[in-house]
């Protein structure tokens, strides 16, 4: 059998002085305590700590994508000192907790006046090797939100790493309290042209289309975007707290007869739900669909909540278990219910709160996945001796292997 694992870190042995190989089907390629970026040099990160620019406790990141030898991570401007909001790193470790280098370029994070990017939520890189990234627009949303400019989807090249796209999303898709924090891809042909860009409305349910090959946005509503109000109620590690989100995980559905299905679920909510992407690709249905939207199966149960989950390419659904330390994992051939789900890796050290979870285009795929302790963030309840933020990797073949998803 192939291991995705065993050829990546191929690569990290051929490059660089690590000596040992977890022959795991999920490990860590990066951990943090705290974050740090590359500044221009010692001088400038010294002043940005000075006047505040950096606080080195608020970095966390959130969203992360893999291409090629790059990975990139998104650190949103929630609170105050965040001095770039979207990185990339090697694929090639060579450091256990490396500073992060500012993507595109430092430029990009420091213009004030909306030209640059603001605050990254997360990004999807499509397979013609363009990412694209959510910038929400939003600043210190977990002190005093402040909208700075309005959301945005940037296109950039990864081959030449040139901003190709900003597509604003239009006023009228954006409600008042709106808080966009997912994207996903759904491309078909190899160009590229047919893509499609999914994103979700945590705080006002909704679920934004936007079609690349004209530019145009429309927006669904449906009630099965909407937080179960039990479940907006968590516990994790003895911390207690509500957040009620909504429409938050995505993930596509293998293409067949010319149709495929998005899965979905609100962040505070124990079950899934589909619709048709030949539905919501359709502008003409943004008021006429209503029973388009329905609900897969049985509930995942009373600490069910999911956070992101991506379909590999053998129709494997993975799924952040937010409230377990756990994957989850899902053949989406088989029924949705509680006997056909399964864990693929569950950990209280590394995996407290598994935040976003990517497949990427490689062959063999890999997963990756950040966990990042959010709710103590937000609390301020991390310890920086302890380490709080990972980049993980998920082989999706072997990590199904003695579950229920094997095949
Ligand atoms: C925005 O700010 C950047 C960097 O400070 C500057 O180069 C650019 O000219 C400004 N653009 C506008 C439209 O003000
Ligand atoms: C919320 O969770 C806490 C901790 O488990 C519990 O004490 C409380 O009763 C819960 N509230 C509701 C409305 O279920
Ligand atoms: C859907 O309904 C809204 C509100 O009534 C309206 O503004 C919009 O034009 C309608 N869209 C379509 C495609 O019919
Ligand atoms: C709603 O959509 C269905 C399926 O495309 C179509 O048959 C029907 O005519 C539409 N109804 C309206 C009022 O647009
Ligand atoms: C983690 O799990 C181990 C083994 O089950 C247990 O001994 C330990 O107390 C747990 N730690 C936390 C922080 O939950």
């Amino acid at each position: 059998m192939l291991n995705a694992l065993a050829i990546i870190l191929a690569g990290i042995i051929a490059n660089s002085n690590v000596s040992s190989v977890p022959q795991k089907p999920i490990g860590t390629l990066y951990r943090w305590k705290q974050m740090d970026f590359v500044f221009p040099s010692p001088e400038e990160r010294e002043i940005a700590v000075n006047n505040g620019q950096y606080v080195q406790a608020n970095v966390i990141p959130l969203g992360v994508e893999r291409w090629k030898s790059r990975v990139f991570v998104s650190t949103p401007r929630w609170k105050k000192g965040i001095p770039a909001s979207l990185s990339c790193l090697p694929i090639v470790a060579e450091e256990a907790s490396p500073p992060l280098t500012p993507y595109p370029s430092w430029d990009w994070h420091t213009a004030d006046n909306c030209t640059g990017i603001t605050s990254v939520f997360r990004m999807a890189i499509d397979h013609c090797g363009v990412m694209w990234v959510l910038d929400s627009g939003q600043v210190e949303a977990f002190e005093t939100p402040r909208q700075i400019c309005p959301p945005t989807l940037i296109a950039i090249n990864l081959e030449t790493d040139k901003v190709v796209g900003r597509f604003q999303i239009p006023e009228q898709f954006v409600l008042q309290d709106s808080l966009i924090t997912n994207i996903i891809l759904d491309s078909r042909d190899p160009q590229c042209k047919d893509l499609h860009v999914y994103i979700s409305d945590v705080r006002r349910f909704g679920l934004t289309v936007f079609r690349v090959a004209d530019a145009a946005f429309w927006r669904f509503s449906h009630y099965t975007f909407y937080p179960e109000p039990l479940l907006s109620n968590y516990t994790l590690h003895g911390v207690n707290f509500q957040w009620t989100d909504g429409l938050f995980g995505m993930s596509l559905g293998n293409y067949h007869l010319g149709d495929r299905p998005l899965y979905y679920h609100a962040m505070s909510s124990s079950f899934e739900f589909v619709v048709s992407t030949s539905v919501i690709r359709d502008p003409a249905r943004v008021n006429n669909s209503t029973d388009e939207f329905k609900l897969l199966g049985e509930s995942r149960g009373p600490i069910g909540q999911v956070s992101a989950a991506a379909v590999d390419r053998n129709g494997i659904m993975f799924f952040n278990l937010v409230l377990q330390d756990s994957i989850g994992c899902w053949d989406t051939r088989k029924e949705y219910k509680v006997e056909n789900l399964g864990i693929v890796a569950k950990n209280n050290k590394t995996l407290v709160f598994p935040n976003d979870l990517r497949l990427d285009h490689e062959i063999p795929q890999v997963g990756w996945i950040i966990s990042n302790r959010l709710p103590m963030y937000q609390f301020n309840l991390n310890n920086p001796d302890e380490y709080n933020y990972r980049v993980m990797f998920l082989d999706p073949v072997t990590a199904i292997a003695n579950t229920v998803c094997q095949y």
